[in-house]
């Protein structure tokens, strides 16, 4: 037989077998928090942490502003399970060992998850601190074949050929639009692209004019390896990116963009983020 990449059914087992023997609750939605946002899991109740590094098959999270564990527990009156710090394919993993953790959300019986991730402001009319509704994604690694997808199919989790044309649940958003309103954040809320790069460099000007031309609105290093491996696996997805900085555009400014002032600003909009994700969780009505 042929070498092959991808996914192991049993390592999914595995890792879902010994969750499965540490937790009391099933949550039916997963968190995944990005970078600067991990006070989301902080404010979990009647927390239950499990490291990474615990867990078969888990590989760490190498980036400063992610922890590297999972919370169960309550938020906004609902059961959670929280990913405090996820895989980006910059670190080096493969691009099933990025969207590993959400098959085995599947298992554990998660339906819906809800996705952070911090990004630059591609659109013109974004400011740093805004909240963009992901609507759809352009996913750069994506077309170059890094695929959490790519290898043998089980069909067990999904078809070999998954549509992504309803990737982000139109019901989803609107709530999520709603919850805005509920927690006076809608006037930092857009709806916008997401395009995923590899990074980690951040990208040159001419890279971002062509983002732009491409029909982008931010960019960011993550989040599209987890939203296809739940969508194959029929979680429904809603994904939010904090807008951590503007894109420099032009020549000359002598702006540039770093990790730092990434933190920053999650530091500063935290609050409102986790206000959002609880009024969220708290407006949704699970079947
Ligand atoms: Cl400007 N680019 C990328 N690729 N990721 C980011 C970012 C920019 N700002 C936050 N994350």
């Amino acid at each position: 037989t042929t070498s092959n990449t991808g996914y192991s059914t049993k390592k999914v087992q595995e890792s879902a077998e010994f969750l499965k023997s540490k937790i009391s609750i099933f949550p039916k939605i997963g968190i995944i928090c990005g970078s600067g946002l991990s006070g989301i899991g902080d404010l979990v109740e009647n927390k239950l942490v499990i490291k990474y590094e615990e867990i078969p098959s888990f590989v760490t999270s190498t980036v400063p502003g992610h922890k590297g564990q999972l919370v169960f527990g309550q938020l906004g009156g609902k059961d959670v399970m929280c990913m405090q710090g996820r895989f980006h394919p910059y670190e080096g993993y493969e691009a099933w060992v990025v969207g590993f953790p959400l098959r085995v959300m599947k298992l554990l019986g998660i339906e819906i998850v809800l996705i952070t991730n911090a990004a630059g402001g591609i659109n013109e009319k974004y400011s740093v601190g805004d909240f963009m509704l992901i609507k759809d994604h352009i996913s750069f690694p994506g077309f170059g074949g890094f695929n959490t997808l790519r290898g043998h199919n089980d069909d067990s989790f999904g078809p070999r050929f998954p549509p992504m044309s309803d990737a982000y649940d139109k019901n989803l958003r609107q709530l999520m639009h709603e919850s805005a309103k509920e927690a006076n954040v809608d006037q930092y809320m857009r709806d916008g692209v997401y395009c995923q790069v590899a990074g980690p460099n951040f990208e040159t000007i001419a890279e971002l004019r062509m983002l732009r031309t491409l029909g982008a609105d931010a960019v960011g290093m993550s989040t599209v390896q987890e939203v296809v491996t739940a969508r194959h696996c029929g979680i429904r997805v809603v994904a939010c990116s904090l807008v951590t900085n503007k894109c420099v555009l032009d020549y000359d400014t002598g702006l540039a963009p770093n990790h730092e002032e990434v933190l920053q600003t999650g530091k500063e909009r935290a609050q409102a983020m986790q206000l959002l994700v609880t009024c969220f969780l708290r407006k949704l009505s699970l079947s």
